[in-house]
């Protein structure tokens, strides 16, 4: 078996503060020194110019982050440190992907959720302001994924949802072309790592405005910790180190030891001044050396640009053979071989599961699913007319399991029924729906 391969992508948006370090970037390039795995790791540009449209600004922060990346330790010789937008394999697989994603899955990212609720709430059109790109946002990162093989995915619980869609997209496309194209991925979501609270104590991020920039200058950085919210204890009197923002900080840059001294203290009462020194200090100790490899990369942005070239060779080095095999996979082939070629394995069918739409004598319309083998899976309550439940069969076509939220409340599990057989039947449904639909 080959090394477990663990990829993530990091947006090229704004100018890394503390919480990405202590939330993504120290663990991953702690992760990343381990023996056993391939890491991956890309600056996702592409999925930046969804929200980023002033191409200065995309440059900039594209720049920062790379060298934040770098200046914290990530050896580009021991991983995959690339851009996206350098691996024209990525893009292409996002159109190969796109004829097998279900559009009805993608209706149900939370983002695009998001923003269409947040229009109808304001009385707008439910697009409004919506562009295709946000839309297909989920595509994108699952070929990103699916590209290279990774089995595991770090992200923020926020993410986990796509890469449920692109273990759903890598699993339709092995299944229409039959074969295991595409290894399909698990999320980690790693709850030990820290999340910082910022400035004013609610979790730093951008768009609360609350963050400490990374990579401050000491004087910067000094100020900003000075200004911390923090309750009005006088000195002297104890402090609770449950809900202190300076405490959680502290603790994200302190060894165990200093921690539980810092504890002591607040409960002897440290000024709220001094602890901000001790914080400051801690932060600093562990900063200070990257800030310089930081500010030295900087001021050397062709550096970094090589460095990302020699990344994406790399990367293409998997990534271009990969694309060759399945373009061949999906029929985009060269047409002398078309002759020799022999007539590709077709993917064994197993007999679907069967919805079946009926009347009875009350006079409502009802809808059952069942196994192939008559076995009802899922019986429904009574509808007045026959379109309201034949609907219900187009939508798991269309949504395959993510379907499983609508129908439950319309419709009950049979008896010693398994939500989970249910779950199979609708992605079997669905699977086949795309299949008749493939022109
Ligand atoms: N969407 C991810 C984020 O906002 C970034 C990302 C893009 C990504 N492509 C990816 C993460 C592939 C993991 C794998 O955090």
């Amino acid at each position: 078996m080959g090394k477990q391969r663990v990829l993530t992508g990091i947006t090229t948006s704004g100018t890394p503060h503390l919480g990405n370090y202590a939330g993504a970037i120290r663990p991953a390039v702690a992760a990343s020194r381990q023996a056993d795995v391939e890491s991956f790791y890309f600056l996702a540009d592409y999925h930046s110019l969804i929200k980023a449209q002033d191409p200065a600004r995309v440059q900039r922060s594209t720049l920062e982050i790379a060298a934040a990346w770098l200046a914290c330790g990530l050896d580009p010789d021991r991983v995959w440190f690339y851009r996206q937008s350098d691996v024209p394999e990525i893009p292409e697989l996002n159109w190969l992907l796109t004829c097998v994603a279900g559009k009805g899955i993608l209706n149900r990212a939370h983002a695009y959720k998001a923003a269409v609720d947040k229009n109808l709430a304001e009385g707008s059109d439910p697009d409004a302001g919506v562009s295709a790109g946000l839309f297909m946002y989920p595509v994108l990162m699952a070929a990103d994924i699916l590209l290279f093989g990774a089995h595991t995915v770090p992200v923020g619980r926020d993410q986990v949802q796509h890469i449920e869609m692109a273990r759903d997209f890598g699993a339709r496309f092995n299944h229409l072309y039959g074969g295991e194209h595409f290894v399909l991925p698990e999320a980690a979501v790693e709850e030990s790592v820290a999340t910082l609270p910022g400035l004013d104590g609610r979790k730093m991020s951008k768009s609360y405005d609350n963050t400490i920039p990374l990579f401050a200058d000491a004087a910067t950085l000094k100020k900003l910790i000075m200004g911390l919210v923090t309750d009005s204890r006088a000195p002297g009197e104890a402090k609770d180190t449950e809900g202190s923002a300076l405490f959680q900080l502290y603790q994200a840059f302190a060894t165990p030891e200093q921690t539980e001294a810092m504890r002591a203290e607040f409960a002897a009462g440290i000024a709220w001044g001094e602890a901000k020194l001790r914080l400051f200090e801690a932060v600093d100790a562990e900063i200070a050396p990257m800030r310089e490899r930081y500010n030295a990369l900087m001021a050397d942005p062709a550096r970094i640009e090589a460095v990302l070239q020699a990344g994406a060779a790399k990367a293409r080095a998997i990534a271009t053979p990969r694309l060759r095999e399945l373009r061949h996979a999906v029929g985009l082939r060269n047409l002398a071989e078309a002759a020799s070629a022999a007539a590709p394995a077709v993917a064994e069918k197993t007999a679907l599961p069967v919805f079946k739409q009926y009347r009875e004598k009350d006079g409502r319309f009802y809808f059952k699913l069942s196994q192939a083998n008559g076995d009802t899976l899922l019986q429904s309550r009574g509808f007045d007319n026959p379109r309201e439940a034949g609907a219900f069969l187009g939508k798991i076509k269309a949504e395959g399991k993510a379907a499983w939220q609508a129908l439950r409340e319309v419709a009950e599990l049979a008896e010693a029924v398994q939500e989970s057989q249910v779950l199979d039947a609708l992605e079997a449904i669905c699977r086949e729906a795309v299949e008749a639909e493939a022109p």
